[in-house]
């Protein structure tokens, strides 16, 4: 007859959760249960558990077990409860101590040759540990270099169960993993320096990258809104210490960080293609829930190209997310919850035959409306920023030009612009302009005097723009102000900001 427990970490959504695994071990006819709302994947656990412990050359205990994870409300999600699963069974049944641990929590799928495997969301485990005060962690020997990303933490890697137990039983020490100390080398993404003349074009992503709006590009293909678009992560500024490590821990959920991570510091970009599914675009699947691109965009950019030939149930799957900020996954045993705070970056043709010149355009006029019509209502209504571009001529393509401006260059201007925009918005519940809700921008101190705003008193007065557009534009207005180092915006900025959007889709 014994007892024992062990710590283990548990992941529902982005949040890790203590979680406790205790094992009680009696006389009676040999059976498992397991408690505590295990989900299929627990049920599976028992299976791969007893198989691990016999191919790490240990018998198994022929009694009756009773394996219960704690807190029982908290749903338990995945594989990587196994190997706390398998020790805690050992020491209860007296086969080893877990004095050894020193209090540590163990994460980690066994194989069913007793291997540990890698699990997804070993970075969210770790940093939930830490804040829950476990600084010490054994996880798949695969994993340790990316629970290293967690700072303060003393992690140790193994690669079989066999090797934990040589540990617990005889002394023998477990590696101590390496760190990547080193930051993200600087990457050769797309820069603006490739972008010839589309002044408006390169003006509006600046704006949207200070100003953290959605944007849409209109016009005609070869126009560049790919290329443009493709440029916006090149001028954001790199994520805080916080973001950085929530990004990362997405993706670690989502079981794309690289076999040697870093912390992401680079706003992301996702670009889900055009026939993607909803799920693909905000997440699903069985057991552990995988994030999807507009999750892995947190902080970063969501760029949907050929926007309109999305199917509308997809569109509409993204509404709620752009909302809210976060996704809601529901499930049997809950919902998940992954953050999703994205800037959306449209781009589309004005038609669907997409042929090019308007003369050789086959399209009906209702077949053109409807076309940009599929992106109205929820979506388009929250895109500050739409902007028609055209096709630089080949002339220009080829001639001789003086080089364009680069990223880096454009990215000084972005990061001044947003440090004067968090200076105003201080105490308020936002800090950049895309997210300066119109009450506060029509109202003192910071509504704008009536000379400022004739133009769009007047296209107001004519209802040539809704009031959601007049708040948009002077959403723009103090971004193209804050670029410009003004504290308010003046008659110019207002009109330019206008101007941004005559054309737009809504
Ligand atoms: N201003 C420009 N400077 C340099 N190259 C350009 C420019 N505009 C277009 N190009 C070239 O033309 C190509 C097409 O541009 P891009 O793919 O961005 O067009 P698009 O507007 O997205 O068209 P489509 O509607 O067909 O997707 C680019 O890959 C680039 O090589
Ligand atoms: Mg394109
Ligand atoms: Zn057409």
């Amino acid at each position: 007859m014994g007892y024992a427990r062990v710590r283990s970490i548990g992941l529902v959504g982005l949040e890790g959760h203590a979680v406790t695994v205790e094992a009680y071990v009696a006389p009676g006819l040999p059976t498992v249960t397991l408690s505590g709302l295990p989900d299929t994947s627990l049920n599976e656990a028992r299976d791969r558990v007893r198989a691990a412990v016999v191919n790490a050359g240990q018998e198994w205990p022929n009694r009756r077990i009773t394996v219960n994870l704690l807190p029982a409300d908290l749903p338990k999600r995945g594989p990587g409860f196994d190997l706390a699963i398998a020790v805690v069974i050992l020491a209860a049944a007296g086969r080893l101590t877990l004095r050894a641990l020193g209090g540590a929590a163990l994460i980690g799928e066994l194989g069913l040759d007793g291997q540990v495997r890698p699990v997804r969301g070993v970075l969210p485990m770790v940093a939930a540990a830490a804040r829950a005060q476990i600084r010490r962690l054994v996880v798949p020997a695969d994993n340790a270099a990316e629970a290293l990303l967690v700072p303060g933490v003393q992690v140790r890697g193994v690669a079989s169960l066999a090797q934990l137990i040589d540990f617990l039983v005889a002394g023998v020490t477990l590696p101590v993993p390496t760190t990547e100390t080193d930051e993200e080398p600087e990457d050769d993404g797309p820069d603006l320096s490739d972008v010839v003349g589309q002044e408006r074009g390169r003006f509006a992503l600046e704006i949207a990258a200070a100003g953290r709006h959605h944007l849409a590009f209109l016009g005609l293909p070869g126009a560049g809104k790919t290329l443009l678009a493709q440029r916006l992560p090149s001028i954001l500024p790199p994520l805080s210490d916080e973001a950085a490590l929530e990004v990362t821990a997405l993706h670690s959920i989502a079981g794309l960080l690289p076999a040697a991570p870093r912390l992401i510091r680079r706003p992301p970009f996702q670009a889900p293609h055009h026939t993607a599914t909803a799920a693909a675009l905000v997440g699903g699947g069985s057991g552990v829930v995988r994030p999807g691109a507009i999750s892995l965009a947190h902080h970063g950019v969501l760029f949907l190209d050929e926007a309109p030939e999305l199917k509308p149930h997809v569109l509409n799957a993204l509404r709620q997310p752009l909302e809210d900020g976060y996704v809601l996954i529901a499930r049997a045993q809950g919902s998940t919850k992954f953050p999703a705070r994205v800037q959306l970056v449209l781009a589309a043709n004005p038609c669907p035959c997409g042929v090019g010149a308007e003369a050789a355009c086959s399209c009906t006029p209702l077949a053109r409306r409807r076309y940009l019509g599929r992106l109205s209502g929820p979506l388009v209504d929250r895109i500050d920023l739409q902007v028609t571009l055209a096709p630089v001529s080949a002339a220009a393509l080829a001639g001789p030009i003086d080089p364009p401006e680069s990223s880096a260059a454009v990215l000084k201007r972005v990061i001044a612009a947003r440090a004067a925009a968090a200076a105003r918005w201080s105490g308020q519940a936002f800090e950049v302009n895309a997210e300066a809700p119109g009450r506060v921008l029509r109202s003192t101190p910071f509504r704008l005097p009536a000379t400022t705003t004739a133009a769009l008193t007047h296209d107001l007065e004519r209802g040539t723009l809704s009031a959601r557009g007049y708040d948009r534009i002077l959403r723009v207005a103090w971004t193209i102000a804050d670029l410009a180092g003004r504290t308010v915006p003046n008659k110019s900025d207002v009109d330019e900001a206008r101007q941004l959007r005559l054309g737009g889709i809504a």
